[in-house]
């Protein structure tokens, strides 16, 4: 495809290039010259221009439109060199158009309970477009469902695997929920399970979780959803101070049994460039807050705030379970929670695991790739 140049001008630090739609898009030249291809290694595609070969004063002597239309010609002033750049690929790294990475997520409410993203299994096992386009639906929308699994465990890591590899935790690379004599986690007992994403008191709680239903004969635990999105996003635009406090204050959130004892602070909100992006909130790992005092009470405040809207209704979905269903779901984004069961009323037992988030990107990226060329 030609992309055509209308025009260019020269300033110290940067050129700015006006497309044919008006639009405009600034390079600057020490950007420009790091990603030169002369600089990567030709079969790892690693950098190895050095930065420190060029000095701040760095500019582009001349620059032209090559004569197919096709490149960026640059003539630089410093180290006797000239690069030529792709039109499409600056095209494609326009930073002056800024696309933030959240842009492409459909962000929902209890409406959603009515048509969860829905993808069978063996069209995911057998088929690479299946895959893909449950992947992008898990994208958007944070939380899926797989139907027709085999009531098996091998078949909720078949999925998984299809993605990359698994993140082990201190409950291995899979975690069967069942409510077990002596339960060192609130999970693998009968109780109510309030709303929560899983591990915030790790470093990085893992990206994607897969509960898979095997046995559901138990009287209640009924699974239940809401997308943490749409709560930040209420309190953000409804109750700023709390937004504030929950979005910048870290808080610790701790592990412990016989064998660990680990522990992670986070706020329970992160945001980047002010805008929303992972949640991590999970009141039965929360340890002992140690705010100053000047904001204990507020935090308090905010905190009890991000409960409520949690447990709104007009955000929440709830659903029991069939064996042979599996969610899979956002955990930096979606909480899940589950209500309490009778395990004296029939088995209910889900198998689980994870798989983090750039896993999960790298593989979409690269089906995207191979069904571009398709
Ligand atoms: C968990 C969990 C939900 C359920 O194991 O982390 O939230 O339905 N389980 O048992
Ligand atoms: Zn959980």
């Amino acid at each position: 495809m030609t992309i055509s140049v209308k025009a260019m001008t020269l300033d110290s630090h940067y050129l700015t290039i006006t497309w044919a739609n008006e639009h405009q898009s600034i390079y600057h030249y020490l950007w420009l010259r790091d990603n030169c291809a002369s600089g990567f290694h030709e079969i790892t595609q690693e950098r190895l221009f050095s930065l420190l070969s060029v000095s701040p004063d760095l500019h582009a002597l001349s620059a032209k439109i090559s004569d197919d239309q096709q490149s960026l010609i640059i003539d630089w002033s410093e180290g006797n060199h000239c690069s030529s750049f792709d039109l499409n690929w600056l095209k494609a790294h326009d930073y002056s158009r800024q696309v933030h990475q959240n842009s492409h997520k459909i962000i929902w409410n209890h409406h959603y309970q009515t048509h969860i993203a829905t993808h069978d299994y063996r069209q995911i096992i057998n088929n690479d477009s299946a895959l893909k386009a449950w992947m992008t639906d898990l994208t958007k929308y944070g939380l899926t469902i797989i139907n027709h699994m085999p009531k098996d465990t091998a078949s909720t890591t078949d999925i998984a695997c299809r993605i990359g590899h698994l993140r082990e935790t201190n409950f291995g690379t899979t975690f069967n929920v069942k409510s077990k004599p002596n339960p060192n986690n609130l999970a693998y007992t009968a109780d109510a399970l309030p709303l929560h994403t899983d591990l915030p008191n790790q470093e990085t709680p893992p990206g994607y979780q897969f509960l898979h239903c095997l046995e559901n004969q138990s009287q209640g635990g009924d699974s239940t959803y809401v997308d943490g999105f749409q709560v930040a996003k209420y309190l953000r635009d409804n109750h700023a101070n709390d937004f504030a406090l929950l979005s910048t204050i870290k808080i610790p959130f701790r592990f412990h049994d016989n064998q660990h004892d680990i522990i992670g602070y986070h706020p329970v909100i992160s945001l980047i460039d002010g805008r929303i992006d992972e949640i991590k909130y999970n009141a039965h790992l929360a340890s002992t807050f140690n705010l100053s005092p000047e904001i204990m009470y507020d935090y308090y405040l905010a905190y009890q705030h991000f409960m409520a809207t949690l447990n709104k209704p007009e955000f929440m979905i709830s659903f029991k379970m069939n064996a042979g269903d599996m969610v899979v779901f956002d955990n930096r984004r979606v909480l899940h929670g589950r209500m309490s069961f009778d395990p004296n009323t029939g088995p209910r037992h889900l198998h689980g695991c994870y798989i983090d988030r750039t896993e999960f990107e790298s593989k979409h990226r690269m089906l995207k790739k191979q069904f571009m060329k398709t």
